[in-house]
């Protein structure tokens, strides 16, 4: 090799190096982030006070998906006569009362006189728009689900899968629920047998920002340094990772049961899913129920498979949707309604209601409740989007 070209090759080489610092520096630069626990938590009231736009998060589902149990968080109604649930069982109906120390759910066995009561005090109310679930702490440090339920338009219910007819107060709640529906729950681990105890202190109640862009300090401080222009932002903002990362961050709660790898409330944002669980192989039969696994339903649709769409690409995450004509909107922006098959006969009459044939609500196999002999099944957005021959217009 004559000299110069081995220069050549040394300044490549070089370039390359140097290619590959900048590419680093640029990573570093974006900062750090770690999974949000109470010692490292800016909280969301800190992050509104710059991003004041997102304020109609703390109205969404995800905000109020577990609350401490105030009148206001509680859908059922404590008014006399309406705060019973009879079963099938004669000798057992429970009772649900609003007292100066709290709100209680009292499973009364045999006939009057000769009663027996079991009161549990409700110490956490999970979800807000279908139903809701109601979690007490038993023995200091345990947390467990209680017997009766909410359904919307129903009202008190037998817990989803309980038995009816049986007082049953001894489901546990392990991490894994709580990690879907909390931002924060210290579980204390002194005996492995036990999977429901937890530390009182330092809960953090319903989805925070932070659980989708990482802890956040680090970020505020930044902010509000006067070398902000020169400290990296230590926050994800998931419209910059890759498709898959864009997706796990959603997957960590919305397809469904996975075997865990590391502890709940270690996911970090922005990091592949596969660190903090296990995927079970999915079947691909059609198999899999509405309920809660959205991601895979996604991923069979063709939109999904023959495009770049995320979850972003209809959602905002940052306030309420509820208006299916706009979420068709959506479609448009891939398709014109000429491409319906039914757009000969139907014209422009299609638009606003793709949403209604393409992804119908479908009954879910596995949220199931059992109230005096009567099966609730509730309604799930199915994300598989296909034609249903059955949704036509008449
Ligand atoms: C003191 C004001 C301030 C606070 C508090 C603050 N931010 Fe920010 N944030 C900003 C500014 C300014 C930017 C734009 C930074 C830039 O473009 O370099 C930003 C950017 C972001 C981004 C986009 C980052 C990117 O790479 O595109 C996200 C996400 C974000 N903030 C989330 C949060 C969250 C979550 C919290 C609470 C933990 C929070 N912010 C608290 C001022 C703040
Ligand atoms: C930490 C767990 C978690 C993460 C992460 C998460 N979700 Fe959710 N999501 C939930 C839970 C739990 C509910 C149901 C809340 C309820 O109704 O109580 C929900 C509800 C929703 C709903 C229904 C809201 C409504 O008002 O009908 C949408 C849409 C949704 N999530 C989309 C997303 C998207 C998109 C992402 C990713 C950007 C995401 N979620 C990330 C747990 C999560
Ligand atoms: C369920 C997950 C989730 C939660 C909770 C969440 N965000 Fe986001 N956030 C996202 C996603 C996903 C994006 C990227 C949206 C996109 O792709 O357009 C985003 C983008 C942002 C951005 C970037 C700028 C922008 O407007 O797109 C800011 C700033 C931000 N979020 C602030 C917040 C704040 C403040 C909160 C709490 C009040 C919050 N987020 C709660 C998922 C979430
Ligand atoms: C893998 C994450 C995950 C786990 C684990 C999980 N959930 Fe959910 N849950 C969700 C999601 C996502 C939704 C809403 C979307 C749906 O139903 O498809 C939901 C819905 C609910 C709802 C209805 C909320 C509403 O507003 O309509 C209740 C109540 C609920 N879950 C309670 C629980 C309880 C109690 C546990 C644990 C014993 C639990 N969930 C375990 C993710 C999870
Ligand atoms: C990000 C772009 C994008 C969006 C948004 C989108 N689609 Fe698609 N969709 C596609 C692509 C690409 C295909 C595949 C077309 C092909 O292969 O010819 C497709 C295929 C379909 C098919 C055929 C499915 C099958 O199994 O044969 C239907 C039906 C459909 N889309 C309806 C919808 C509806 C309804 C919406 C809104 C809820 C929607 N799409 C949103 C890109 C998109
Ligand atoms: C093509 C548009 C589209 C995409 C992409 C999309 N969704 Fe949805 N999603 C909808 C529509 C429409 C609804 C129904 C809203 C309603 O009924 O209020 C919905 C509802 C939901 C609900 C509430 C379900 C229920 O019935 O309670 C959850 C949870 C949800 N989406 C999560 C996700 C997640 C997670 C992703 C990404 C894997 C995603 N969605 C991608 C259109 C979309
Ligand atoms: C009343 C129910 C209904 C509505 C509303 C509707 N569709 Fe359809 N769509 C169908 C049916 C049924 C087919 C199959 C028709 C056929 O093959 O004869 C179809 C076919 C399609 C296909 C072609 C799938 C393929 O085989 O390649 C696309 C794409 C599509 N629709 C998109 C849309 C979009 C976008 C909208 C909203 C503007 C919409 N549809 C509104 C019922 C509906």
């Amino acid at each position: 090799m004559r000299p110069s070209a081995r220069w050549l090759v040394t300044i490549a080489g070089l370039a390359l190096l140097a290619g590959g610092a900048i590419a680093a520096g640029r990573l570093a630069l974006r900062g750090r982030t770690a999974a949000v626990r109470a010692d490292n938590a800016a909280g969301d009231t800190a992050c509104l006070s710059c991003h004041g736009e997102k304020g109609s998060f703390e109205q969404t589902a995800h905000r109020l998906t577990s609350r401490p149990a105030t009148r206001d968080a509680i859908a059922g109604s404590f008014t006399q006569g309406a705060n019973v649930l009879r079963t099938s069982n004669p000798s057992l109906h429970f009772r649900m009362d609003s007292t100066a120390t709290g709100f209680f759910e009292t499973a009364v066995t045999g006939r009057a006189p000769d009663t027996a009561m079991r009161s549990e005090r409700i110490d956490f109310v999970t979800g807000s728009r279908k139903g809701q679930s109601y979690l007490y702490w038993h023995a200091g440090d345990q947390l467990y689900q209680l017997p009766v339920s909410y359904w919307t338009g129903v009202g008190w219910v037998n817990s989803p899968g309980y038995p009816d007819g049986t007082p049953y107060f001894e489901r546990p709640i392990a991490p894994r629920c709580l990690e879907c529906h909390a931002s924060g729950f210290q579980a204390v681990t002194a005996d492995p047998a036990v999977i429901n105890r937890y530390r009182r202190t330092g809960v953090m109640l319903g989805i925070t920002c932070e659980t989708c862009h990482g802890a956040g300090r680090d970020h505020v401080g930044r902010e509000r340094s006067l070398l902000h222009a020169v400290l990296p932002p230590a926050i994800v903002n998931p419209a910059r990772l890759p498709r898959p990362r864009q997706l796990d961050g959603c997957a960590l709660c919305h397809a469904g049961v996975a075997a865990p790898r590391t502890p709940a409330f270690s996911y970090v944002p922005g990091q592949p899913l596969e660190r903090r669980v296990e995927w079970l192989a999915r079947s691909d039969t059609g198999a899999i129920d509405v309920h809660g696994n959205q991601v895979a339903l996604l991923e069979r649709s063709r939109c999904f498979r023959s495009s770049l769409m995320t979850c972003a690409t209809c959602h905002d995450v940052h306030r309420q949707q509820r208006d299916l004509v706009e979420f068709s909107g959506r479609c448009l922006s891939c398709h014109a309604a000429q491409s319906c098959g039914l757009f000969p006969r139907h014209g422009q009459s299609l638009v606003g209601r793709c949403v209604g044939c393409h992804m119908p609500a479908l009954t879910s196999k596995t949220i199931l409740s059992t109230s005096r002999g009567h099966d609730i099944r509730v309604q799930v957005r199915t994300h598989w989007i296909k034609v249903y021959p059955q949704f036509q217009l008449p």
